[in-house]
């Protein structure tokens, strides 16, 4: 028998139901902490498993620890569209980011299903992991390994803890040997959407409800190692210190000035670890890490350059050592136009007072990594207060509905291209 597809308010209600079943697995009870391959991952990724498989699709937890699910086209094995985004997230995350987009995947699967509707093409719905890159200084791993440029050295890096990814990937129940297997032929994949909470108040502030993100934002990421000299706190005289904390914090602030001199740039130390750590000792070391980001890949090797220069500065007045580490250079990445077009069908399909508003993103998603394999384009969602990365994150059930509805009309505007 077959339905008619479900109205955005419909949607909405099932959306937020679902996110209340995936988002109850988390490695901190009372916040929303899940990190790549941690229990709470592990629990998350078969929940997600298991939702998908009541939405009629073949589902198994790859070799990198994404969840994967199928549904066949016409042609068992051919080429696929795909809905994808993450269930990893920052420690005390938002409930939204990256949680809705899989959800939403599964929600256009089951609805397509519901109403008889036979692509011409296979759909396909994936949980990536990765996303994050929170515990282990990885960029989009479980994405680029479908991608085909997952860097091998991941395997070998460290969480805080000490542990390799290689060993977490296989206590996860992963398979690091599996991770080359994982890549798609190029032109398996057909399209890859991704539907996001904007992580910024662009839409709220337009009153969109939607938003399809035209690029994604470069981005570097270095982690920083200063060693001074630890000593006695009550001692060491002011003059004779080699303190790494206080050359740590100048290049802080020096990081926010080279930032706020280049428009649309962010500088970022988002992790400041000192040793030996306590009150009565002149710290002897700080490891930090440094993000930046800029929509243009030229203005990210000038402010690289200026933290080099300014960073050894403030070393070499201080009489301290500088190590700086560069672990993540992603360009920016153009979303496919093509897409976009589709997306803004989907928005024009869907009703509403929606207007297609177009807006990079600044924050890094799946979708960066997918770009190498396929055509990708991303849909936001209205933030209601603009937050994200924090537990105030927030959007309307409404909002949600409408977006998941977008995905469906452009899932269909993809199909109607075939014929
Ligand atoms: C992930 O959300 C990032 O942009 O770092
Ligand atoms: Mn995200
Ligand atoms: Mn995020």
């Amino acid at each position: 028998m077959t339905q008619s597809l479900p109205s955005a308010a419909v949607l909405g209600a099932r959306a937020f139901a679902a996110l209340q079943g995936l988002n109850r697995f988390t490695d901190e009870p009372g916040k929303l902490t899940r990190l790549y391959l941690s229990p709470s991952h592990r629990q998350a990724a078969e929940w997600t498993k298991g939702a998908m498989e009541v939405a009629g699709l073949s589902a198994f937890i790859d070799a990198a620890g994404s969840v994967q699910g199928r549904r066949e086209g016409p042609v068992s094995g051919g080429p696929c569209v795909m809905i994808g985004s993450h269930i990893d997230t920052v420690k005390d995350g938002g409930r939204f980011d990256g949680n809705l987009g899989v959800v939403a995947g599964i929600l256009v699967a089951q609805a397509l299903r519901d109403a008889g509707i036979v692509l011409p093409f296979a759909l396909e719905v994936i949980a990536f992991g990765d996303e994050e890159n929170v515990r282990f200084p990885t960029h989009l791993s479980t994405s680029a390994a479908l991608a085909g440029h997952y860097d091998p050295a991941w395997l070998d890096s460290r969480d805080a803890d000490g542990m390799r990814l290689t060993e977490a990937l296989v206590a996860f129940g992963g398979d690091p040997s599996g991770i080359p297997k994982l890549v798609r032929k190029p032109g398996s994949v057909k399209a890859y959407l991704e539907l996001h909470i904007e992580q910024g108040p662009v839409l709220e502030v337009e009153n969109e409800p939607v938003g399809i993100v035209t690029a994604i934002n470069a981005q570097r990421r270095a982690r920083v190692r200063v060693t001074g000299e630890a000593g006695h706190a009550g001692t060491v005289p002011m003059s004779l210190r080699k303190d790494a904390l206080t050359a740590s914090a100048e290049m802080a602030l020096a990081l926010e000035a080279i930032a706020a001199a280049e428009e649309q740039a962010v500088g970022t130390v988002g992790v400041f670890t000192v040793e030996p750590g306590a009150a009565n000792v002149v710290p002897g070391s700080v490891t930090f890490t440094v993000d930046f980001r800029s929509p243009s890949n030229e203005t990210l090797t000038r402010m690289e350059a200026a933290i080099r220069s300014r960073f050894g500065e403030i070393a070499a007045r201080r009489g301290v050592f500088l190590d700086i580490a560069v672990y993540t250079n992603a360009p920016a990445v153009p979303m496919d136009a093509g897409l976009q077009d589709a997306l803004a069908e989907g928005v024009a399909r869907a009703g509403g007072n929606g207007t297609a508003r177009r807006l990079p993103s600044g924050a890094a998603h799946d979708a960066m990594a997918m770009a190498a394999l396929c055509p990708a384009a991303m849909l936001f969602v209205r933030n209601e207060k603009g937050i994200s990365h924090s537990p105030l994150e927030t959007m309307t059930e409404a909002d949600a509905g409408i977006a998941i509805r977008v995905m469906l009309e452009a899932v269909l505007e993809l199909a109607r291209r075939e014929n």
